[in-house]
């Protein structure tokens, strides 16, 4: 199964893709797990991603488009892949469609988490991510086990740099004027399916997999 989840920031993607891949084995790619892990190994790639990300800001085009295209040629991906963060650019859905073509695959569904605004904003203020395995959680949605700690790893939780207020609100801004045309674009094709990403998290995980299982 080959998937695309498109959301607000904050919708619950990551929390679903991750779903998936522990229930089904679909490998979630996260465009900004790769960004948040080539920082903290302070990489090249890690160095120049920084400043755009934690002010809320994209990646350049170019670059997301060359991670992506190396992550969907591993042996992983072949079967099927969630991917959660990419497109969110009109350039970016079309460099991903000319490459599914090239590689002969094609994308079964195109997820739109739909969400409202004021519920987005508490989600990511609580947000709170393991430092190891970027396992996610919420001071009151989904709090750990042990306060501060992560339930898998133990491993210390910590808040990231853009759910600061002013980098939310970036982000917001930046979905409506970059990441909306994109959803415009799959709503032409069979494959678009809206997801009401509002409710508990096994709530959303049951209405997704109805849109995911649909023929
Ligand atoms: P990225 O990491 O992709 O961030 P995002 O798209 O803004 O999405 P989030 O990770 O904030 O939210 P989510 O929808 O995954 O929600 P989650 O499941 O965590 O990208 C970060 C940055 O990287 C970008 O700003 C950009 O700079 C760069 N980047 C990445 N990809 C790029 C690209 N393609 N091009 C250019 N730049 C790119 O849930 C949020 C919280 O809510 C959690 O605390 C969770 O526990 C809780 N929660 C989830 N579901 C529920 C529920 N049903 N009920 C209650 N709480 C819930």
């Amino acid at each position: 199964m080959k998937l695309i989840f498109v959301g607000p920031p904050g919708g619950g993607k990551g929390t679903q893709a991750r779903l998936l891949q522990a229930r089904r084995a679909i490998p979630q790619i996260a465009t900004g797990d790769i960004l948040r892990e080539a920082i903290a190994q302070d990489t090249a790639l890690g160095r120049d991603a920084r400043r755009s990300m934690e002010a809320g800001e994209l990646v350049p085009d170019a670059v997301m488009i060359a991670i992506v295209e190396e992550r969907l040629r591993r042996p992983d991906a072949y079967e099927g892949f969630v991917l959660d963060g990419f497109p969110r650019t009109l350039p970016q859905a079309e460099a991903l469609e000319e490459t599914v073509n090239r590689m002969q695959r094609r994308i079964d569904r195109v997820v739109d988490f739909q969400i409202r605004e004021e519920i987005l904003i508490r989600r990511l203020s609580g947000r709170r991510v393991c430092q190891v395995g970027g396992h996610i959680y919420h001071l009151e949605y989904q709090p750990p086990r042990e306060a501060g700690l992560c339930d898998i790893d133990h491993s210390p939780l910590y808040q990231r740099d853009d759910d600061r207020p002013e980098a939310i609100r970036r982000r917001m801004e930046v979905y409506q004027v970059e990441t909306l045309p994109v959803l415009d674009f799959y709503q032409a094709r069979s494959v678009y399916a809206a997801l009401d990403a509002e409710g508990e998290v096994e709530e959303v995980y049951d209405r997704l997999l109805a849109v995911v299982d649909r023929r």
